[in-house]
């Protein structure tokens, strides 16, 4: 995973919870603690920094990804501002995820691997069926909301499919309230 990711989860437990957090956060999990945005990183030291976060803030991991994707969206999306000006909606930056934003994202982050998001389209609802080794759907969630907040669209996430329920893919449906 690159390390921006790693930066954004950082910045997100700063910002709840204050730098003492991530300094325990990072002593507990045993990660190294120190990344550079375009340095990749073991997907499993992203997992041992969740599972730390989880136990310091008390949720558990799903909800500590929902946590850093909705609090991190404005972060990721604050670096790369350029991504998002050709959406309007939050209809448009999913409709505009796998054959804009993530392949802009691969070009300016070597060796990134971006999931994939399958689009279907409704009144105000949309349907994305992720598939990704990582199988992070709850992370996935936590973006969707984070940028629901960017809009002032009051957006849910239900998961009508899910790896982590022995599906074979997850299938996320949006509605707008
Ligand atoms: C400006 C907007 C966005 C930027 C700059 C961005 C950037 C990135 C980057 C750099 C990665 C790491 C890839 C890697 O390390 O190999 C990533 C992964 C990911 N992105 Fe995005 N992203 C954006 C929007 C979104 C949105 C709206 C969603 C929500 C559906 C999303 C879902 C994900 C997920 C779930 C991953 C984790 C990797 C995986 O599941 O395999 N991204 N993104």
């Amino acid at each position: 995973m690159k390390g921006v990711i790693f930066n954004v989860v950082q910045e997100v437990v700063e910002d709840v919870f204050g730098p003492d957090a991530w300094d325990e956060i990072v002593r507990r999990s045993g990660a190294d603690g120190a990344y550079t945005s375009l340095g990749s990183y073991p997907d499993a030291e992203l997992g041992s920094l969740v599972t730390a976060a989880a136990d310091v803030a008390g949720v558990t991991e799903p909800e500590a990804l929902v946590l850093v994707g909705r609090k991190g969206f404005a972060r990721l999306g604050g670096r790369h501002a350029e991504l998002l000006d050709g959406a309007d909606t939050w209809m448009d930056v999913l409709a505009q995820l796998d054959g804009i934003i993530h392949p802009e994202v691969q070009k300016i982050y070597p060796d990134a691997e971006v999931p994939s998001f399958r689009t279907t389209t409704g009144d105000r609802t949309m349907q994305l069926r992720y598939e990704s080794s990582r199988n992070l759907c709850p992370l996935a969630e936590g973006l969707i909301l984070g940028m629901g907040d960017h809009f002032g669209t009051d957006l849910t996430v239900d998961h009508l499919e899910c790896v982590h329920r022995g599906d074979d893919s997850c299938v996320l449906e949006v509605v707008e309230r």
